[in-house]
């Protein structure tokens, strides 16, 4: 047992994608939270999961001991290591945890396997040095939106988590990401179609909108819509792109961010929770990020939205779901697999 005075260090690992990340924390406090994204990606518009595997063996170790120094920590301090057993692409997750089982069986340590899935919504519980803020309470729903994820999910406690709803085929970062590989940007695009649509008309194109039952979104009818109606512009106007950027990625930005919030507002509406919370690589959406704070204001909502840094995939939300899990004991086995496709629960 660790006693009262001596703090919980997690050491965290993140490698689903296509981002090596490596994190400590003090109980809920952060002391460092290092990422090695991946630029080799950007050439072939998307992740290439051999090249991501390669550069996560590259990047595992560097990362680790840099977020051990930031941290200021020593190696032998560390009680616990969490790392993500899943979702994500194989490969990559073979290396976080080949490494953190390693890691563990070296120090005899514990291992605490993590949902990568949970772990974005828990990041709304990392608390940072000389930072107030206010935590989401219980109940909460979390509208979680990443590129390989769109779920509404109710927590209920830190481990206790229902998704309620969930796309049916993309993701709503794959339709940014897609959608922005079709008119030529590089990848990830969502970044991208942000910045841009920022200076273009949010009602200049109308794209098909889903139409799915409950609170299950899809995104893969608005992609082949976007991808029909600039195949057609294009034959009138071969520059119809480069014409029209800013009010394409604003009206795409638009539909998008109307699809999650139709379906947050519903289930806000008949679940009757009022504090809710945005997760995952796109919440970083200035868009959404505005459509959230205006929902909220028209319906009484509590609003709980990230900091940009963890919003992207990162090990700090991997360390303190282990801190949470640490707590009630729930350790891993060194004969565990990772698993690729997994929701909650
Ligand atoms: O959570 P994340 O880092 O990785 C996954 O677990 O999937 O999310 C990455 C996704 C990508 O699809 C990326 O294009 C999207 O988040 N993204 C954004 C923005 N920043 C990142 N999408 C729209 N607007 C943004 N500002």
């Amino acid at each position: 047992m660790t006693s009262k005075d001596k703090p919980i260090l997690i050491l965290g690992i993140e490698s689903s994608c296509d981002d090596t990340a490596a994190a400590i924390i003090s109980n809920d406090l952060i002391l460092s939270n290092e990422v090695s994204g991946q630029s080799i990606h950007m050439a072939y518009g998307g992740v290439v999961p051999e090249l991501a595997s390669r550069a996560h063996q590259q990047n595992i170790i560097p990362v680790v001991d840099l977020a051990i120094k930031k941290a200021g920590v020593k190696v032998e301090d560390i009680s616990a290591v969490a790392f993500t057993r899943g979702p994500g692409l194989l490969g990559s997750l073979l290396v976080g945890t080949s490494f953190a089982k390693g890691f563990a069986l070296s120090r005899n340590i514990p291992l605490i396997e993590v949902n990568h899935l949970q772990g974005h919504v828990l990041a709304h519980f990392i608390k940072e040095p000389e930072i107030e803020k206010k935590n989401p309470s219980f109940p909460f729903i979390c509208l979680l939106v990443s590129g390989g994820n769109s779920q509404i999910i109710v927590v209920r406690d830190y481990l206790d988590m229902d998704v309620i709803g969930q796309t049916i085929d993309d993701a709503a970062g794959e339709a940014f990401d897609k959608c922005a590989k079709v008119m030529g940007l590089p990848y990830p695009g969502g970044p991208l179609i942000d910045k841009l649509a920022k200076e273009g008309n949010p009602k200049a194109f109308v794209f098909s909108k889903p139409s799915v039952p409950g609170y299950d979104y899809s995104f893969s009818g608005l992609k082949t819509s976007f991808l029909y109606f600039i195949r057609d512009q294009m034959k009138v106007n071969p520059n119809f792109i480069e014409e029209n950027k800013a009010d394409i990625c604003a009206s795409l930005q638009e539909i998008i961010i109307e699809v999650l919030m139709t379906k947050l507002v519903k289930a806000a509406k008949e679940t009757g929770i009022r504090t809710v919370s945005v997760a995952g690589g796109v919440s970083a959406n200035s868009g959404l990020r505005n459509a959230l704070l205006a929902m909220a204001q028209i319906h009484g909502w509590e609003m709980h939205i990230l900091p940009f840094k963890f919003t992207t995939d990162n090990a700090a939300m991997i360390a303190i779901t282990g801190y949470y899990k640490f707590l009630k004991g729930e350790f891993a086995t060194q004969d565990l697999a990772p698993y690729s496709r997994v929701t909650m629960k």
